[in-house]
């Protein structure tokens, strides 16, 4: 166990928030629906050690990555759940998804005819999922190539398709769901050609959280599971959508799991008319109070946020006062009595009453908390916490 009082930021992870939010999830989707949790890009930020262990532990049954080398990880901890790779597999490390056992994505002919060239004299050695493509303009087949993969498919008995997915483009961004529905028309068109071409597709997918949370119809046989078990609505649309559709009732649905905290590491009065840091960007404007803290943006506390964002002390709000610095920042506590050195402070989460929400945050810099929260350093210990 860490202690806290020896290092300077660190993140604190909710299990009983974590739980709450999986357990919710799972009562949405059913006992027989694969509920695999995306842990891609470090589990949004949160730690995909931590993260991963409540899952298994909270009813995940499987995992989603972006790389190969996420999965190899997840393995070499011993996690041995099902692991789809969404992302691209350079072809010279091709071997290692077999040596994994992991599930593959397939969008593009190369991957398969160097799989065809590997998997020689095998059957049924590799797990693919077939992305197809359904509006995003991502990573997908469209639909008139789709014969070829599935003759290239059919010959090459080492190849399994276990699965087909999607992925929906404009689900989050708006309360007007028209072009889901076309991805998810074509989605099925795209699966009936597949199996009348003879493959079975246990696993179909196409739900997101938003498509979790707003529409049962895409939960199909998995759901791909990201924002919504960190705790996080997917945007203001999704909370409105569902919120129109459950009559508000979104009591405990969601719980954030992370707080990101770090201690004040120098107080100083600063009189009127004095700058604060590089730049010279802010000016008091009366006798202040500066609290400093040892976080900047190489912890991923976004330079945009440089007199736009604010941080809890001793449960109210501070705000930032000049540029972020790389590893520094500064906050007005003028209004906050009795600051004082090593002093915990939210920079992310609940602190008494008041809490920073990172979609706060995000909009004040132009982003979405998804980037908020996956920038978040690697280098900051994540520790659990009841
Ligand atoms: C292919 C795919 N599926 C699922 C997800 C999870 O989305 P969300 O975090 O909105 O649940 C992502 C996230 O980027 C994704 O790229």
């Amino acid at each position: 166990m860490i202690d806290v009082k020896g290092i300077n930021t660190w993140i604190e992870l909710s299990e009983s928030a974590y739980a709450n939010n999986l357990r919710r999830f799972r009562q949405m989707i059913g006992s027989e629906r694969e509920l695999s949790v995306v842990v891609k890009a470090n589990a949004y930020g949160h730690g995909w050690a931590p993260i991963a262990r409540m899952a298994v532990q909270h009813g995940a049954d499987s995992f989603c990555v972006h790389s190969l080398p996420e999965a190899q990880q997840l393995r070499q901890a011993g996690f041995d759940q099902d692991i789809l790779i969404m992302g691209h597999v350079p072809l010279a490390r091709l071997a290692e998804v077999v040596a994994g056992n992991f599930r593959l994505v397939i969008y593009n002919p190369e991957t398969v005819r160097q799989l065809a060239e590997l998997l020689e004299g095998q059957s049924g050695a590799l797990r693919m999922h077939l992305k197809l493509e359904t509006g995003a303009n991502r990573q997908g087949i469209d639909e008139a190539d789709l014969p070829w993969f599935l003759s290239q498919i059919a010959a090459i008995p080492g190849l399994h398709l276990e699965g087909a997915y999607t992925h929906f483009a404009d689900i989050e961004d708006t309360t007007d769901h028209h072009f889901a529905e076309q991805q998810k028309q074509r989605f099925q068109r795209m699966v009936k050609s597949i199996r009348q071409a003879g493959f079975t597709l246990p696993k179909l997918h196409t739900a997101c959280t938003a498509a979790t949370l707003l529409f049962p119809e895409t939960h199909f046989d998995l759901v791909r599971l990201g924002i919504g078990q960190y705790g996080f609505w997917p945007s203001r649309e999704t909370l409105v959508s569902y919120k129109i559709q459950h009559n508000n009732d979104i009591e405990g649905l969601l719980q954030p799991v992370l707080t990101w905290k770090t201690r004040v590491s120098q107080v100083k009065q600063v009189a009127p008319e004095s700058s604060i840091g590089y730049g010279r960007t802010y000016r008091t404007t009366r006798a202040s109070r500066i609290a400093v803290l040892p976080v900047g943006y190489s912890d991923g506390y976004d330079r945009g946020l440089s007199n736009q964002g604010y941080v809890l002390i001793r449960g109210k709000r501070a705000p930032v006062r000049g540029r972020i610095c790389m590893n520094l920042m500064m906050v007005d506590v003028t209004d906050i009595p009795g600051v004082k050195l090593e002093d915990e402070v939210v920079l992310i989460g609940r602190q008494g009453q008041d809490a920073v929400a990172a979609d706060q945050l995000a909009s004040l810099c132009g982003t979405i908390h998804y980037e908020i929260v996956a920038r978040l350093s690697r280098e900051i210990p994540r520790i659990a916490v009841p």
